[in-house]
């Protein structure tokens, strides 16, 4: 089963970005998770395409672009230039999410979709099987930092037994309090990327602790 570690930028150094791509070209992270807000479908704002533009020159992991934004319909062909090499948009914000993926797959790039806890999984069931990627969020979008929530074991479980039914390929990633201790768990569980923002950048060792979520 594939097993990724998607560390979200959103808590790096801002001061040093360089510094931040260059721990993440030495681990053992596959993708590097960008977090883009727009302080209106969350009430934070991260950064938009200047950091994109300049992660992308440093990182040489794929780019796992999470984007907490109304409208993600305008911004496909930007995100894409600017290096996104997966687009991952909130379901909640769109009215034909099908119209998005095909968007997003037209500009020759991975696509995901997601959802926040409060949204039932059953909502996926018609995509799932032309994603190649499906976030469960494990906190409210929004900020980092934040505690897991716990009931969303079984929500993993559905979405597993879900794309199992349908013979589907996507992968599934969870975003939201993970940590060297819940890793494991969420592996077992059928999550194949976990995205961790302060359990790594906060970490005294981030390439260690990264090896340490997928070691299990
Ligand atoms: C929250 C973001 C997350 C965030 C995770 O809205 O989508 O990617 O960075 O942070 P941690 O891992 O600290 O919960
Ligand atoms: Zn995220």
């Amino acid at each position: 089963m594939t097993k990724i570690i998607s560390p979200s930028l959103l808590s790096a150094d801002f001061g040093n970005l360089e510094a931040a791509c260059k721990m993440i070209n030495a681990s053992e992270a596959e993708w590097l998770h960008i977090d883009v807000m727009d302080g209106v479908f969350v009430p934070n704002i991260s950064f938009g395409f200047p950091v994109l533009e300049a992660v992308n020159k440093y990182c040489n992991k794929p780019l796992d672009v999470h984007l907490m934004i109304v409208h993600p319909e305008k911004y496909i062909t930007r995100f894409a230039k600017a290096g996104a090499d997966i687009l991952t948009f909130h379901y909640e914000t769109v009215e034909n999410p099908l119209e998005i993926i095909e968007l997003i797959k037209s500009e020759g790039i991975k696509v995901g979709i997601t959802i926040n806890p409060d949204v039932p999984v059953s909502v996926l069931e018609p995509y799932v099987d032309t994603v190649d990627l499906v976030l469960l969020m494990t906190v409210f979008a929004g900020y980092g930092g934040q505690q897991f929530i716990e009931d969303s074991y079984a929500r993993i479980a559905e979405l597993r037994e879900m794309i199992e039914r349908k013979n589907a390929h996507c992968v599934i990633e969870v975003d939201g309090g993970v940590n060297v201790q819940n890793a494991q768990q969420l592996f077992d569980s059928g999550v194949n990327v976990l995205v961790a923002g302060s359990a790594v950048f906060n970490a005294n060792n981030p390439i260690e602790t990264i090896h340490n979520m997928l070691k299990g």
